[in-house]
């Protein structure tokens, strides 16, 4: 969602700043701004559609600031135009602002700033904000930091914000609540970003600033300060991310390049972690929670997206192995619902960016309630990271495809890790399963490289489906999530419709959709479901429907019977989704690059999402 690039120091701002919007695409928008102070003057530039569009608007022009934010907009209030695209002016135009987030009482201080006589050019609450701290500004005679701490102890809702000030030429403001807002610190120059991948080639030192602080660099000083003037310290961390990370690396789209990193990137979430010669797993991140998690009597899981679907991997994995009853809740949901939360319940969070307004708000809840809450999160330093008792990192690396893939992998990896050690821990499963689980789990990063080996034959497959305008995915057991998953890949990146279900519950409905022209994506590996799954089969094929069968090596049975066959090497049911889940990313794939649909960021999504 929404991008910020803000810049103060010695460089030349528009290149800087246009560069980082860019390194900020993925995250999803529909227009983009920027605002530069040039020769002591304050000059917007903004534009629908894509940066290189507003590169184009800046091309002739003769620029030299050294002071601008940027921004890319993803719309919330008003629909995506060039009016209602950031940065907003303020009444004077010496002040501008970008924003990230929802005001949600902005209509009430609207009306209030109608009454004194503003105006207003856009359907935008930032622009209510801005002429809000402006008016502030006015009445208190104050300084634009202090009317800037006053408008937002009016406000409610979520915002990262940073305001450039024409009066103040070297000063940006930056302030943060539920929005994310990462300060880079070079040598005399500041860098301010929704998150570091614009930051990470001029610096590594960074402050996260906390939710209702606001920071102000002025004469080359960064000062923090919260909501109640009360001056805090900035907390500088050295962020680990290399810029190759966030490259393509020789490959057509960031989503496939990180399909064909899974090996590492699995590879890498167990690194230091897991020895079948010891036989040990080692969480340091929840070791000195594991014996409470093995006694909980209840873990829920919250999260939305593709990380709901690794949730529902993990209710499997850890009824299965460590016998607690386990919930998979939708954040939105869950944070709504009045939900009964007991002494002894853990609400795990699972989330790549870690910044989902969901699942952050629906995990402050379940802490205010007296649950222990931990985290499953990609990016370090995030908020969720932040506000949970503890939690393991995937250390999948940077994911910029909006299509979760390599995050998905790496979540359910940890999902396994944790399963396993709280059953250990708590003795539903003994010394030899233990160990036999953690040789499978090693394994896993080979197997996914075999599979991306049939990358070419599922490219083949995928020519004959790209005109289909529906899907039927269908698994059961711990394959099941990885039907929905499989399902939400493919109408994310094709817009084909697709539907996910268990495979049993196919005569309940889906059923009545199969002919000869519907195909059908079917888990159908052997496990302890594979004859019913077959019999699916059959109804299917009885009907005319085409099906793809994702089905365990040397099956000869199933690929008799199916129109086409992608095998997947044999590993332990419960670990079965990290394989089963690879032909179907590589199928959403081809399938949306041969119907020309932008992979990396299709329409209307975002990468992660900010606001509710
Ligand atoms: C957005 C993304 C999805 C992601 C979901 C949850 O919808 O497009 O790919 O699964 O948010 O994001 P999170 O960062 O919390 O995992």
């Amino acid at each position: 969602m929404c991008g910020i690039v803000a810049y103060v120091g010695h460089r030349e701002a528009a290149p800087l700043i246009i560069k980082g919007l860019k390194r900020l695409e993925y995250r999803g928008y529909d227009s983009a701004g920027i605002a530069l102070l040039d020769e002591n003057q304050l000059n917007i530039y903004k534009k629908k559609g894509k940066v290189a569009e507003l590169e184009n608007i800046l091309k002739d022009k003769k620029l030299h600031a050294k002071t601008g934010i940027g921004h890319t907009r993803w719309a919330t209030h008003g629909e995506p135009n060039d009016v209602n695209a950031h940065p907003h002016y303020s009444h004077s135009e010496t002040l501008a602002i970008i924003h990230n987030g929802i005001i949600e009482n902005y209509a009430a201080i609207k009306q209030v700033l109608i009454n004194k006589g503003y105006t207003f050019e856009s359907a935008t609450d930032t622009e209510v904000l801005i002429k809000f701290i402006e008016d502030i500004k006015k009445h208190n005679a104050c300084s634009t930091e202090e009317a800037v701490r006053l408008a937002l102890n009016e406000v409610v809702g979520a915002y990262a914000i940073v305001i450039i000030d024409e009066e103040n030429p070297d000063q940006l403001i930056a302030a943060r609540k539920g929005s994310p807002l990462v300060i880079g610190i070079g040598e005399n120059e500041y860098f301010f970003a929704s998150d570091a991948t614009p930051i990470i080639e001029y610096t590594k030192e960074v402050v996260y600033l906390d939710d209702f602080e606001i920071a102000v660099v002025k004469n080359g000083k960064l000062n923090i300060r919260n909501l109640q003037n009360q001056e805090k310290d900035a907390f500088i961390e050295t962020i680990e991310l290399e810029l190759e990370a966030i490259e393509k690396g020789g490959y057509e789209h960031f989503m496939l390049k990180e399909i064909f990193e899974q090996p590492r990137s699995i590879a890498d979430c167990l690194r230091g972690r897991i020895s079948s010669e010891n036989a040990h797993i080692q969480l340091g991140g929840i070791s000195n929670h594991l014996e409470k998690l093995s006694k909980a009597k209840r873990i829920v899981f919250v999260a939305c997206g593709t990380s709901w679907h690794a949730g529902l991997v993990g209710e499997y994995l850890f009824e299965e192995l460590a016998r607690i009853n386990v919930e998979v809740e939708y954040a939105s949901e869950f944070r709504y619902r009045n939900p009964i939360i007991k002494e002894g319940d853990f609400v795990i969070a699972i989330s790549q960016s870690g910044e989902t307004a969901d699942t952050l708000a629906a995990l402050e809840l379940a802490k205010s309630r007296g649950a222990t809450i931990l985290g499953i999160c990609n990016v370090v330093g995030s908020s969720i990271a932040r506000l949970t008792d503890a939690g393991v990192y995937t250390h999948a690396g940077p994911e910029i495809g909006v299509a979760s893939t390599k995050a998905f992998t790496a979540q359910v990896t940890v999902l396994a890790l944790m399963a396993i050690a709280t059953a250990h821990s708590k003795g539903t499963i003994n010394e030899d399963e233990y160990r036999r689980l953690i040789i499978e789990l090693e394994s896993i990063p080979d197997k996914v490289a075999d599979i991306l080996t049939q990358a070419e034959e599922i490219k083949d497959i995928s020519k004959l489906f790209t005109f289909a305008s529906n899907f039927i995915f269908l698994g059961r057991g711990v394959n099941f999530p990885v039907a929905l998953e499989g399902a939400l890949k493919l109408k994310e990146i094709s817009y084909i419709h697709a539907e996910g279900y268990p495979a049993a519950e196919m005569k309940h409905g889906p059923i009545a959709l199969i002919d000869e022209d519907m195909p059908v994506v079917f888990i159908a590996t052997k496990d302890s479901s594979y004859e019913k799954v077959v019999s699916n089969i059959q109804e299917v094929k009885a009907r005319k429907g085409r099906v793809i069968a994702v089905v365990s090596k040397g099956d000869k049975d199933i690929k008799g019977m199916v129109d086409f066959a992608i095998e997947v090497p044999m590993a332990h049911e419960m670990l079965q989704p990290l394989l089963t889940v690879i032909p179907l990313q590589l199928l959403s794939y081809y399938i949306a690059v041969l119907r020309g649909r932008n992979v990396d960021q299709p329409r209307n999504l975002a990468k992660s999402v900010t606001v509710e």
